[in-house]
């Protein structure tokens, strides 16, 4: 059965990567959470998708110029109502040992490398115990290898902007269980070959009805979308 990951949390009615879309992926019913990290000027692991505050807070400026103290002041719940503030990942984690979701930690370090910052997301997901809950991927190709040679025991998945041919020899060679490609940079024929080499596919982000029963249809381990209340209900016919 296909599962299904909330994309930046239940983003689809409430503010991406806040505790409040995690929440409410997990009340949906939602398999897995995807959250974006990054890291601050002292080194702390906060849960925001752009290096920049801008788009999602009240805040202006990069992600690594801020203390963990001056961007947990920042509000990243711009259009609502209620204040909420960027997460640390060690407060989803508190929360993720509360229940049984499967967490896809998306290192974004491609832009700037943030050194040690696999180093640092792999402690803390020993210190919690979630090794076999959490899913390692990235754009950043050599981040997915350093997370292996760190941690064997958790999976990695490569993140693919484009088509990518024989991605299941490709993820092999580098020691990745799965892999996370855009959803419509992969074709069918593509997808069922992955799988049969016993590669996971969850594509992303997966948004409109003929794209999530494609992907239903062809058996990937997991779509990761922006509405899992309307995944889950087009799964039924699965
Ligand atoms: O993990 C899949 C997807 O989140 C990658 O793209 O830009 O939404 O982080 P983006
Ligand atoms: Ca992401």
């Amino acid at each position: 059965m296909t599962q299904i990951f909330a994309h930046r949390g239940y983003s689809a009615l409430f503010a991406e990567n806040t505790m409040s879309a995690f929440l409410e992926a997990e009340k949906a019913g939602a398999d897995g959470l995807e959250l974006d990290v990054q890291l601050t000027r002292d080194g702390e692991i906060v849960v925001i998708h752009d290096e920049k505050v801008d788009r999602t807070t009240n805040g202006h400026g990069f992600v690594k110029d801020f203390s963990y103290k001056e961007i947990s002041r920042l509000n990243a719940n711009k259009k609502g109502i209620k204040k909420e503030p960027i997460p640390s990942l060690i407060e989803v984690f508190e929360w993720l040992k509360t229940n049984q979701l499967i967490c896809n930690i998306e290192m974004k370090n491609g832009l700037f490398p943030y050194e040690g910052m696999e180093k640092k997301v792999i402690d803390l997901i020993r210190k919690y115990e979630l090794s076999n809950r959490i899913i390692i991927s990235s754009f950043n190709h050599y981040s997915i290898v350093n997370s292996y040679r760190l941690a064997p025991e958790i999976e990695t998945a490569p993140l693919f902007l484009e088509a990518i041919y024989m991605p299941w020899i490709y993820s092999q060679s580098i020691r990745a269980k799965g892999i996370h490609p855009k959803h419509s940079s992969i074709p069918d024929h593509i997808i069922s070959t992955t799988l049969d080499n016993g590669i996971a596919v969850r594509p992303y982000t997966v948004n409109r009805e003929v794209d999530l029963k494609r992907l239903f249809r062809l058996k990937c381990t997991a779509v990761i979308t922006d509405n899992p209340v309307k995944a889950l209900k087009i799964k039924k016919q699965y």
